[in-house]
């Protein structure tokens, strides 16, 4: 099926929900592990809006990475309702949730994730290649966004060649790559020593105030504290 046409038919309707980037309804997410099942979220209600920095909080085990995941596109709930900019992606199949992820959602990982064997320019330009931009392209989009991050001279670098604080703009560089609705991250400062972890928290500020929604799983009250929000998760339920 054409995935424009079937967004066009499904898409924003004249509800309340219009203008919100993520519209979550009862949603739910059970894990099965052999006979043992668990309920990571129980009905969670989540909205957010165009421009806010959202900083997710709460114990561990309460299900905050498991609401990312689903947030992200990289899982499906097991029920309620995801709308992602008026769009329903809950029910949606593994290809058009992939298309999805890759053109609306930037992700920051506490580990990175970025891909050892290529550079920093490489692994930036990877949502590109995938988005179908051409090598022209590519290569204004990825300098401009190295120039942003503040690595213009560390694009040839491979990550093993890079310091962790470096590591992670690179992180971030990508995940602007394809100008996202949201960018998403997990634990971002979590394997940075103080100093990166600041240096990465202030450029995450710099992102929100030129327009970027943010959505940031943290246990750093400092960062917690400088978001325009914060939810806290319990239990699978927002408290
Ligand atoms: N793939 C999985 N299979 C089975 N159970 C899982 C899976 N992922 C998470 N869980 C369980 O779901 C619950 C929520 O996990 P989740 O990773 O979302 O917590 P979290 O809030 O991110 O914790 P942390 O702060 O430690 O990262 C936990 O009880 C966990 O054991
Ligand atoms: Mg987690």
């Amino acid at each position: 099926m054409n995935l424009k046409r079937m967004f066009r038919k499904n898409g924003t309707g004249n509800d309340a929900t219009n203008g919100a980037v993520i519209h979550m309804n009862g949603i739910t997410k059970a894990y099965n592990t052999g006979k043992i099942k668990v309920e990571a979220l129980r009905g969670i209600d989540l909205t957010v809006e165009q421009g806010e920095f959202v900083a997710i909080v709460g114990p561990s085990g309460s299900g905050k990475s498991t609401l990312m995941n689903l947030i992200g596109c990289l899982d499906t709930p097991t029920g309620g309702e995801y709308l992602l900019r008026g769009e329903k992606v809950s029910g949606l199949g593994r290809d058009q949730l992939a298309d999805i992820r890759n053109r609306r959602i930037g992700f920051v990982f506490q580990n990175f994730n970025l891909l050892p064997q290529i550079t920093a320019f490489e692994n930036v330009e990877m949502p590109l290649l995938f988005g179908g931009r051409s090598r022209k392209q590519r290569k204004e989009r990825v300098t401009e966004l190295m120039d942003r991050v503040g690595l213009a001279d560390r694009m040839r670098h491979k990550p093993t060649e890079l310091s962790g604080g470096e590591m992670q703009r690179v992180a971030i560089a990508r995940a602007l790559a394809m100008n996202p609705d949201i960018v998403l991250a997990d634990e971002p400062t979590g394997n940075l020593d103080t100093s990166s972890g600041t240096d990465i928290l202030s450029l995450f500020e710099e992102l929100w105030k030129q327009g970027t929604t943010m959505l940031i799983i943290t246990h750093d009250p400092v960062m917690a504290k400088r978001a325009s929000r914060t939810v806290e998760i319990r239990d699978g339920l927002v408290n």
